[in-house]
């Protein structure tokens, strides 16, 4: 099965969990950015973020090339802000939900420890399917970094190569 990492990270640990996923079962990876980057330091950073996550912002990518054809899998990586999943990955999913139809849809998390199940369940029903091949949700899994997080993503790739 074709499957392709799409992903959004703004300091960098959900972009680690999507780099040792493609590079364990070898997926393509699709990093999507916004426009106009949100702030990454200070108050504003929460801010700008949480409340363009709590309105459901869909903010303006970065060019990216989408193959759809090629893949019968998506697998879906964001941080959690605000308990939500975040807006370049909203975007994304609009500008592509017809293209999502028939794929197998799989996704992971990052959060630093509330909100995680409330964002998976948004993203679920925002992609309009009511359950994911497989999911997994992950405590800072680069800047807290440990072995057992490195297990569990192990363990999530069996499960995305069944
Ligand atoms: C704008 C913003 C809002 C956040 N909101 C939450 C939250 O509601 N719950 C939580 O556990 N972590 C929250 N976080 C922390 C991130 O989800 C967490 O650090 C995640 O691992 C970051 O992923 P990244 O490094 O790929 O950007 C927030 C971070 C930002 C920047």
């Amino acid at each position: 099965m074709n499957k392709v990492i799409v992903y959004y990270s703004l300091e960098g640990n959900t972009d680690y969990v999507a780099n040792y996923i493609a590079n364990k079962i070898g997926a393509d990876l699709i990093r999507i950015e916004p426009k106009k980057e949100y702030p990454n330091s200070g108050f504003k950073k929460f801010l700008w973020g949480g409340k363009s996550a709590v309105m459901g912002e869909t903010p303006e990518l970065e060019d990216y090339v989408f193959d759809y054809e090629k893949y019968d899998y998506i697998i879906f990586g964001t941080p959690v802000w605000a308990s939500q999943f975040t807006p370049p990955i909203r975007t994304f999913i609009k500008e592509n939900k017809e293209k999502l139809v028939n794929k197998k849809i799989s996704a992971f998390t990052c959060y630093s420890g509330g909100g995680a199940q409330n964002a998976l369940e948004k993203l679920k029903q925002f992609l309009g399917i009511n359950k994911f091949d497989a999911e997994l949700i992950l405590v800072d899994p680069k800047n807290k970094h440990s072995d057992e997080k490195d297990s569990q993503i192990e363990a999530f790739c069996e499960k995305l190569e069944k």
